[in-house]
């Protein structure tokens, strides 16, 4: 695992943006993987930004989303759908992009076709990743046994609690969701591990012990061949 230590978020996000920028200009027709929550947003910012000034080329790349909120419709404010519309597929230009389709009438065969398509696309290059509080990695939350392949899954009351606060008072949030199990995340070829802030320092400094938590996902990052974990000062704690 390399670790690149960053002053601020800002330069978090810039860092992370060239390694985006490297692996396109090596294979233009990269397959991306990429994540929601907030954490991503500078990145998405700095690639927009990059995109408009002529300085990064999207138009053979191809991605896909670790996940989406189950049942979920596309244009619910807060479906990751509608989140990478705003925050980054409207404003760069990639060939195709894709994620878990929330409105599936069988979310079973959903995961199932969402894993082909992964496939046939060649896997993913480069994926992108943040890290919940409780060190999920897309919605794969801690458990005693990890799918492989992309599921439904129920999520903790912990993770519900944090991303709370992206939906209104009183309004409906989802418990459930599909992701991308291990299998696609470590078919990737790498991987850019973003964390940023002190309220994770708890859960990048277990990931730093360099031991297997179990009980946290993002420790079986260890067992890749090539990650990249950029944090700011904040996480370090
Ligand atoms: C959600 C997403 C994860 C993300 C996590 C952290 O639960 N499913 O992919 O890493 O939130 O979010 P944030 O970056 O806002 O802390």
């Amino acid at each position: 695992m390399n670790t690149l230590i960053c002053d601020s978020y800002e330069d978090m996000s810039r860092v992370a943006a060239d390694m985006v920028g490297e692996q396109l200009a090596g294979k233009p027709g990269s397959v991306l993987g990429f994540a929601t929550g907030s954490t991503p947003l500078g990145l998405y910012g700095e690639l927009a930004r990059r995109y408009r000034d002529g300085k990064i080329d999207f138009s053979k790349a191809r991605s896909f989303n670790l996940d989406e909120y189950y049942p979920m419709k596309k244009d619910h404010p807060q479906s990751y759908s509608h989140f990478m519309e705003e925050n980054l597929f409207s404003k760069i230009n990639l060939a195709s992009t894709d994620l878990p389709d929330g409105e599936a009438a069988d979310p079973e065969a959903e995961c199932a076709a969402y894993d082909r398509k992964i496939e046939a696309a060649g896997g993913i290059d480069l994926q992108v990743l943040g890290i919940g509080l409780n060190g999920h990695i897309g919605f794969n939350e801690p458990s005693k046994s990890y799918s492989m392949p992309t599921y439904l899954t129920k999520l903790t009351k912990s993770t519900i609690a944090a991303n709370s606060r992206f939906f209104a008072e009183g309004e409906a949030q989802p418990t459930t969701a599909l992701t991308m199990g291990f299998a696609a995340i470590f078919a990737a070829r790498s991987i850019m591990l973003l964390i940023n802030g002190s309220n994770k320092s708890a859960i990048a400094k277990k990931l730093f012990e360099g031991k297997i938590h179990t009980d946290v996902p993002a420790c079986l990052l260890l067992l890749h061949p090539d990650v990249t974990v950029i944090l700011d000062r904040d996480a370090l704690g």
